[in-house]
């Protein structure tokens, strides 16, 4: 933090105090509490809607209501100042912001719609006889291994070879997406030690990411090499659509093999529900939508106030960065009925593990779409499956996932 950035901080912490808003010494990305953060979202929840966060100087939010009603509202909440800690109008980004997710309106309207040109549902329905094809295969292999790494040999291998080929990425080098999405899902947190690590341990990948995403590398007829028809028709630059491109790498891979591991990881430890996936298998696309409830892959990120505001009667002013804390929005019991639960049968509408609003999750339908093909040819191939050692989580500032899962597979 430098001086000016103390200040405002120490003011607002005064502010916090006059207020009498509850405060937390909370870190909410140290190892110990990004280990099991759901104890710690429910202490957050019982201090009250809006809790100030000692450590980092900014209000979180925990609970379902003012998470969903600060999303939905971007003229007063912007993303332009970064989705992450650091306030992009007063320190400068570690990487070129993005084109999408940290611009506001009307900037915002004009990537967005070159995004969905592509990113629709009937190109996303195009894919599936391919997604489906290499399901059968891979899950067919995973099933016949029984006892195997769950992310090794389908967490992460499906989605990198659907994902990469949809996109249009050649075939090597993918093992750089990875570490890539990692570098930038640690860069919403704070600068410790996990984002050095992520950006020293990778320090070259930023190079292939960027050749990766030009023109000339992009398959025929992906979507990302459909992003410079954009630039064929004078909407976008070439350097706007390679950015783009960047947003599917930076946002597409990890989330769904995370959350795809969180999914093995859950069924393995509620046999119960896997049966019932198993007997019942329409049950896949609330399955998939109760795993993003239940333990989902983003848990925060953050918003900037645009003006003076008050939220659940906390006055704030503006340029105050907002840790919207969606994971234990999800989790909140005043929304969700037995909210510790996991139930595939329960009703889901309105989960957060997409986001809300405006910058909710582009890539929604494509990510949905390998979840509910593997978890349905899992289940129809599958019996059971079994952890044989504690699975070994990832860690990182914002999404949760894994990066071992050992386990036993019966097959049908
Ligand atoms: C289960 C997997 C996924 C999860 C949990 C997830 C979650 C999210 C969330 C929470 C946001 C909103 C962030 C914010 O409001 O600041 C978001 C935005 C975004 N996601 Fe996803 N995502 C997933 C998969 C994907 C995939 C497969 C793609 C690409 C095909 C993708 C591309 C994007 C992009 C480009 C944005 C920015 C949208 C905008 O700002 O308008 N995501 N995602």
């Amino acid at each position: 933090m430098d001086q000016i950035e103390l200040i405002h901080s120490g003011q607002a912490q005064l502010d916090a105090l006059l207020n009498d808003v509850p405060v937390s010494h909370l870190d909410p990305y140290v190892t110990e509490v990004l280990s099991d953060p759901y104890p710690h979202y429910a202490e957050l929840r019982r201090l009250g809607p809006v809790v100030w966060m000692s450590r980092y100087g900014v209000y979180a939010l925990p609970c379902f209501r003012e998470v969903k009603d600060v999303l939905g509202d971007q003229a007063t909440y912007c993303s332009s100042a970064g989705a992450g800690l650091s306030n992009f109008h007063t320190e400068k980004p570690w990487r070129h912001p993005s084109i999408l997710l940290e611009v506001d309106p009307p900037e915002h309207d004009r990537t967005r719609q070159q995004m969905v040109r592509v990113l629709n549902p009937a190109s996303v329905r195009a894919l599936r006889p391919q997604f489906e094809a290499v399901a059968t295969d891979m899950v067919r292999r995973f099933v016949d291994l029984g006892e195997c790494d769950a992310v090794a040999d389908l967490g992460a291998a499906y989605p990198t070879k659907v994902f990469g080929d949809a996109v249009g990425l050649r075939p090597d080098g993918r093992e750089n997406l990875l570490p890539y999405g990692d570098m930038v899902f640690n860069g919403f947190g704070p600068v410790n030690d996990r984002f050095k690590a992520s950006l020293a341990e990778a320090a070259a990948v930023p190079v292939w990411i960027a050749d990766a995403c030009k023109r000339e590398s992009l398959t025929e007829g992906s979507l990302g090499r459909n992003l410079y028809a954009g630039v064929d028709r004078g909407e976008i630059t070439e350097d706007e659509a390679a950015l783009l491109v960047r947003s599917l790498l930076s946002a597409g891979l990890d989330t769904t093999v995370f959350t795809l591991s969180n999914a093995i990881v859950n069924f393995a430890r509620h046999p119960k529900q896997w049966s019932r996936l198993r007997e019942d298998p329409s049950l896949v696309r609330n399955a998939v939508e109760e795993v993003l409830r239940y333990d989902g892959t983003f848990h925060s990120f953050y918003r900037t106030t645009t003006r003076p505001v008050e939220i659940a009667g906390v006055a704030m002013d503006t340029s105050q960065k907002i840790l919207a804390l969606t994971a234990s929005a999800n989790r909140d019991a005043a929304q969700w009925p037995d909210a510790d639960d996991f139930d595939i049968t329960r009703r889901t509408n309105g989960q957060l593990g997409f986001g809300y609003g405006i910058h909710a999750c582009v890539g929604q339908m494509l990510a949905r779409l390998e979840l509910e093909i593997v978890l349905t040819k899992l289940a129809a191939m599958a019996d059971s499956i079994e952890l044989t050692e504690a699975p070994t989580q990832h860690f990182n500032n914002t999404v949760r996932g894994y990066k071992r899962v050992p386990v036993r597979v019966k097959a049908r």
